[in-house]
C-alpha cells in the first residue's frame, strides 16, 4: 500500500484535481486565501498550509473523504472549531496534508428529555448545541470559554475540560456513545445511549482524547442534565491560594457537592481583562492577593441562594474569605464570567508569550505554583507569572508573560527556557503537561520525552492496528516517522 501511496503522490499536480474528482468540488476548497483560514491557530502565533480542505456533508461522505486519502497517500488533519491550543487541529506537512473540517455536519440529531441523553453530529459548535438543549429544559455541562467556536468532536477528541469538571467530569463522562470513521473508510456505529453497557472492552474510549489520530469522530450521543435554573455566583477575595484550597475542601462538603465551578485568579486577572476590554466593571477591589470564582447551581426543590448566603457568612465569619460579591443577575453573572474569560484575551493581546496546562495533586497545588514562579523570575526576573485556572481540580494555567520590549527572536527563547524550567518543576511534583489540552504538535517532543515505555508500546500497537497506514493526523501526540 504505501508503494501505491508514493506512487500517487508522485502525481503531485493534479491532486487536488483527483480529489474534487473523487469528492465533488463543493466539498474541496483549494483557493490560497480559503485554505488559509483553516490552517492557523487561536493564538495566531503559527499559520501553516494544506493541499486542500475537504467539508463532507454527512458520515458517508467523510468515508469516502477518507477512502480518497488514503488512496492518494495524503495525511488528514481533522478539525473542528480550530480552537485548540496545542496545534493538533492544523497540519505540519502542508505538502503532505489535508484538513477535514467537519463544519458542515452540525445537525442535531435527538434531544430526548425523558431519556436525558441527546445524539449530535461532529460539528456542531458547543454553545449551539448548549442552547438547543437548554430550550427543552436539559443542560449540557461542558463549558469553556471557547464554546462559542468550539465543535463538539473537537471537544471529545481533546477530552476537554472547562470550568464545570469538578461536578460533572471531563467530556469522557459525558459521552455515551460515538460514530466513527475509521482510517480504512469502515464506519465505527457505537451511537448507544444505553448508560451501562459492560459488553466487553468499552471501544468508544480510545477516540476519546485521541486527537483525530484514530479515526474521524462524526457523531456523539452525550447525557443531559437537568437545567440547573438556580445558579449563585460570587467573586471571592482571598488573603492566599492557600486559603482558596481550604475553600473549596470547605465548599464540597458544606455545599452538599452542588457547587459548578470553582476558579482561582491572581489580581493581575482584572487588569488583564480589561486590556482586552476596557468598558468591563470590576465590582470588587482589585488589590487582594487571590480571587476566586465560585457558582453554585441546582435545578428543583433546593435553595441555591440560601445556600450560598448561609455559606459566606460561615466563610467569612472565619476569615477565610476578607471581601466579595455576590451576583444579583444573571448580567452581573455573565460579567464576573467576562473578568475570567477575558483574562485569556488580555495576555494574547500582550504579544506571545508561554502557556501552560499543568495538574498536580490538590493538596501540592499551593507550593507547586510557589516553586514554579519562583523558578521562572530567578532566571527571569523581569517576566510576570500569571497563574490561574480550574483549582478544584488541580489544575492550574501557569502562564509567563515576557519582559516587553524584547524581539521576537528573543521571546521566543524566554518561552522555549521557561517552558522548560516549569516542565522540570511539573516532573517533580509527578504532575502532568497536559491537563486538559492534549498533545497535539505542540507537547509533542515533551510527552514522548515522559513517556515510559509500556505505554509507548501500548500506544504504538493502538496507533499500528487501527492506521496501518499512518494517514490520520500525522505528527499528532507521536512522530511515526512517516513523511506525511
Ligand atoms: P479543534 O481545535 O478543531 O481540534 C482539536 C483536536 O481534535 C485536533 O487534534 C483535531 O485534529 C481533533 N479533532 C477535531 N474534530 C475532530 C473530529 N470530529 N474527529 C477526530 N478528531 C477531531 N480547553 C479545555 O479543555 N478547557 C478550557 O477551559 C479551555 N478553554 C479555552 C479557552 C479559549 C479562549 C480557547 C481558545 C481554547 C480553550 N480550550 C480549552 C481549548 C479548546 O477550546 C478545546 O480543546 C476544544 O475542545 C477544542 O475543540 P475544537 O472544535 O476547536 O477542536
Ligand atoms: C482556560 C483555558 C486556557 O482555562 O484552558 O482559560
Ligand atoms: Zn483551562
Amino acid at each position: 500500500m504505501l508503494t501505491e501511496n508514493t506512487k500517487s503522490r508522485d502525481e503531485g499536480s493534479s491532486l487536488t484535481e483527483r480529489l474534487i474528482a473523487a469528492l465533488g468540488q463543493d466539498a474541496v476548497l483549494i483557493d490560497p486565501d480559503d485554505v488559509a483560514r483553516y490552517c492557523r491557530d487561536w493564538h495566531g502565533d503559527v499559520t501553516t498550509g494544506a493541499i486542500a480542505v475537504l467539508r463532507p456533508r454527512s458520515t458517508a461522505e467523510v468515508a469516502k473523504a477518507v477512502k480518497a486519502c488514503s488512496k492518494f497517500g495524503l495525511g488528514i488533519v481533522p478539525q473542528g472549531g480550530n480552537t485548540g491550543l496545542v496545534l493538533g487541529g492544523i497540519p505540519d506537512a502542508p505538502e503532505h496534508q489535508v484538513v477535514l473540517s467537519l463544519e458542515r455536519m452540525s445537525a442535531i440529531r435527538t434531544i430526548d428529555p425523558d431519556d436525558f441523553s441527546a445524539v449530535v453530529e461532529a460539528g456542531c459548535i458547543l454553545s449551539t448545541f448548549k442552547d438547543a438543549v437548554a430550550e427543552k429544559g436539559m443542560f449540557f455541562p461542558l463549558a469553556l470559554g471557547a464554546q462559542g467556536t468550539c465543535r463538539i468532536g473537537g471537544n471529545v477528541s481533546t477530552n476537554a475540560g472547562g470550568i464545570n469538571v469538578l461536578r460533572y467530569g471531563m467530556t469522557r463522562e459525558l459521552v455515551l456513545g460515538l460514530e466513527v470513521v475509521l482510517p480504512d473508510g469502515t464506519i465505527f456505529d457505537g451511537l448507544s445511549t444505553l448508560r451501562k453497557d459492560n459488553r466487553g472492552i468499552d471501544l468508544k474510549q480510545i477516540f476519546i482524547g485521541a486527537e483525530g489520530t484514530l479515526g474521524i469522530i462524526t457523531a456523539v450521543s452525550v447525557k443531559l442534565t437537568p437545567y440547573p435554573d438556580q445558579v449563585a455566583t460570587a467573586l471571592l477575595a482571598l488573603s492566599s491560594l492557600d486559603d482558596a484550597i481550604r475553600l473549596f475542601r470547605r465548599a464540597r462538603r458544606d455545599c452538599c457537592d452542588l457547587m459548578s465551578a470553582f476558579e482561582f485568579m491572581p489580581p493581575l486577572a482584572f487588569t488583564l481583562a480589561q486590556e482586552a476590554m476596557p468598558a468591563l466593571p470590576i465590582p470588587i477591589a482589585g488589590d487582594y492577593p487571590a480571587y476566586v470564582l465560585m457558582e453554585i447551581s441546582g435545578s428543583g426543590l433546593v435553595d441555591i441562594e440560601s445556600l450560598m448566603e448561609r455559606f459566606l457568612e460561615g466563610v467569612m465569619e472565619d476569615g477565610l474569605v476578607v471581601d466579595g460579591t455576590v451576583a444579583a443577575s444573571q448580567a452581573q453573572a455573565r460579567n464576573l464570567w467576562l473578568i475570567r474569560e477575558g483574562m485569556n484575551e488580555g495576555q494574547a493581546k500582550r504579544g506571545a508569550h508561554m502557556r501552560t496546562d499543568i495538574s498536580v495533586s490538590l493538596s501540592q497545588l499551593p507550593q507547586f505554583i510557589a516553586d514554579a514562579e519562583k523558578a521562572v523570575t530567578d532566571r527571569f526576573p523581569d517576566c510576570v507569572c500569571v497563574s490561574y485556572g480550574h483549582v478544584g481540580d488541580g489544575n492550574v494555567h501557569l502562564n509567563v508573560l515576557p519582559a516587553a520590549g524584547l524581539s521576537a527572536g528573543e521571546r521566543q527563547a524566554v518561552i522555549y527556557e521557561t517552558k522548560t524550567i516549569v516542565n522540570t518543576v511539573v516532573d517533580r511534583y509527578q504532575g502532568s503537561i497536559s491537563a486538559e489540552h492534549g498533545i497535539g504538535r505542540l507537547k509533542r517532543a515533551d510527552f514522548e520525552e515522559r513517556l515510559p515505555g509500556a505505554r509507548r508500546k501500548l500506544l504504538t500497537a493502538l496507533k499500528q492496528a487501527i492506521d496501518p497506514e499512518m494517514i490520520m493526523n500525522p505528527g499528532c501526540q507521536l512522530n511515526f516517522s512517516v513523511n506525511r
